[in-house]
């Protein structure tokens, strides 16, 4: 539980919501007292991270759609204003990491993967604002990297190049949108046990070298990354936005 924030009656739309960091984010924030919706484009992990929030008695909604397709977006707001009628938060959490040198990267991937990761962000950023602006205020999470600010990583350009734009948008995002009350932030996580990390995490040599590096000695949990976003999206950051806040152990302290 996380007694100390409250969410009561906000709607919350996290993207790719169906496993990993964005489903701690849905659970946090539900536990909060928020009306959850989680898209995601694999149904089944959809809906089985909505049925695992209502068998907790919290309210929860399942959309399945590509965040990189904007009419899939499209319909994912038009369901939430069917649902509820109003958009607090959005956490643009959908993203994809494909591993290939930029020697032989196919453009494919690397299209996809801009599409997943930054383009996804912008479409849903651009609905939510849109609600947001009516309604007086609102924020905006965008789940980047520390890929994207200031840790390289290996045979993952595309991913880094996806997770700078992201990063990039949030402060154009949060110049432009603050004039209507709509707060924005970036989370770059470290390497966070998910099923996103399963293959790095099984390099047993890889891992030691990298959790050498780490000066809390250890990788993150998602529930942590939802924590700061619980904080972010709180009143108790009424003054914050525009920042991109590392979530690593410490790895990065630029
Ligand atoms: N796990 C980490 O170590 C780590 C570190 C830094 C940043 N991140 C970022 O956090 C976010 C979540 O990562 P995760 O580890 O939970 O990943 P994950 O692979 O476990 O979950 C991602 C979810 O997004 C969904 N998804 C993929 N493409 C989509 C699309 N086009 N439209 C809608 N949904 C889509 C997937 O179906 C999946 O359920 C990603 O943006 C990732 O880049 C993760």
């Amino acid at each position: 539980m996380n007694p100390e924030y409250h969410f009561d009656g906000q709607v919350l739309c996290v993207t790719g919501g169906g496993r990993g960091i964005g489903l701690a984010i849905a659970r946090a924030f539900a536990r909060a007292g928020a009306r959850v919706c989680i898209n995601d484009l694999a149904a089944e992990r959809a809906q089985a991270a909505v049925a695992a929030l209502q068998d907790e008695g919290l309210s929860a909604i399942a959309h399945v759609g590509d965040v990189g397709d904007e009419q899939d977006v499209r319909a994912l707001f038009a369901a939430i204003d069917q649902q509820w009628g109003r958009i607090d938060i959005l956490v643009n959490n959908a993203g994809i990491e494909p591993v290939h040198s930029i020697l032989d990267h196919p453009l494919s991937d690397w299209q996809r993967t801009l599409d997943t990761n930054l383009t996804g962000t912008f479409l849903c950023t651009q609905q939510a604002a849109q609600r947001m602006r009516e309604q007086g205020g609102g924020v905006i999470l965008n789940i980047a990297s520390i890929a994207g600010k200031s840790q390289p990583l290996y045979l993952r350009s595309a991913y880094a190049a996806s997770k700078a734009g992201q990063v990039g948008f949030t402060k154009e995002a949060a110049r432009e949108l603050a004039a209507y009350g709509i707060r924005v932030n970036a989370v770059c996580p470290g390497v966070i046990i998910t099923p996103m990390t399963e293959r790095l995490r099984n390099d047993e040599a890889q891992m030691q070298r990298w959790r050498a590096d780490i000066p809390l000695r250890r990788l993150g949990t998602a529930e942590e990354v939802a924590a700061l976003c619980l904080w972010l999206a709180s009143d108790a950051a009424s003054y914050v936005t525009g920042a991109a806040w590392h979530v690593d152990g410490g790895k990065n302290m630029a």
